[in-house]
């Protein structure tokens, strides 16, 4: 980003992240409070929160983080994916019990493409076989009666995606409603064949100025030295 110093904050999930231009920083802040210390500390001049849409905590410290410190907070908020024809959505409002019970009573063949983090919400259905996909592994509280897991990072294409639905027998697949290219193969096979996607809405969004694409975010950077409100006067 010509003109700006950038300093990315990663969370500390992924052992091995992929590399990225600008200063890195990981692991958490310890709460709004400490987020806002750290902007403080750091002279920064504007936050942006670029996180995954269901990582809800982090984007709320930063709306509160950002009125704390002063600082201008713009919020990459790609749009959700928007039911086609063809789908055979289920939606549901969270990942927990809702998802779960959405699957039904009868034993099925389920594929879990939700991260790795709320897998242990299908273990009071444990009627199903899972097959669970993740970048890291499967803490073992979460563990499945039934599963098999797979580690790989996306982005995942469709045809790879129909391959692996036939190859494993799925019958339904559990996403979130991420939006965005990288995970939109599974949901495109699925309609292709056939099978129902349990579809688990976003938490709701907060404040922060929204814009839909990094390419957004970035023109609005190339401009933002001269306006008074991105730079919290
Ligand atoms: N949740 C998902 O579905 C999902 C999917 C893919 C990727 N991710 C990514 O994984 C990371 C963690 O997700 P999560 O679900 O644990 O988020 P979360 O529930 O919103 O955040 C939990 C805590 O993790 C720390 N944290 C989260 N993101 C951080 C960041 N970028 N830099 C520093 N600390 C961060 C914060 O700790 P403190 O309060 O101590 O600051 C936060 O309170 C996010 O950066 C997100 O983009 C999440």
């Amino acid at each position: 980003m010509p003109g700006w110093r950038v300093t990315l904050s990663l969370a500390g999930r992924t052992k091995a992240p992929l590399a990225q231009a600008g200063a890195l920083r990981i692991g958490g802040f310890g709460g709004a409070e400490g987020l806002a210390d750290y902007l403080r500390a750091a002279g920064m001049e504007l936050v942006i929160d670029a996180t995954h849409p269901f990582a809800a905590r982090i984007s709320a410290n930063a709306v509160r983080a950002a009125e704390m410190a002063g600082l201008p907070l713009l919020v990459l908020d790609r749009p959700g994916w928007v039911r086609r024809e063809g789908d055979r959505w289920i939606e549901v409002g969270s990942m927990g019990e809702a998802a779960a019970a959405a699957l039904g009573e009868a034993p099925r063949r389920v594929f879990l493409a939700i991260g790795r983090q709320e897998v242990g919400a299908f273990r009071v259905a444990p009627q199903h076989r899972y097959l669970v996909r993740s970048v890291e592994p499967v803490a073992a509280e979460n563990a499945l009666a039934q599963a098999q897991y797979i580690l790989s990072r996306g982005p995942f294409a469709e045809a790879d995606e129909m391959a692996l639905l036939r190859e494993h027998g799925i019958e339904v697949v559990v996403a979130k409603n991420s939006g965005g290219d990288a995970t939109y193969g599974k949901i495109a096979a699925a309609r292709a064949l056939g099978l129902p996607v349990v579809m688990v809405a976003r938490p709701p969004a907060g404040g922060g100025m929204k814009l839909e694409s990094p390419e957004a975010v970035l023109s609005l950077l190339d401009h933002a030295r001269g306006i008074p409100a991105l730079r919290g006067e």
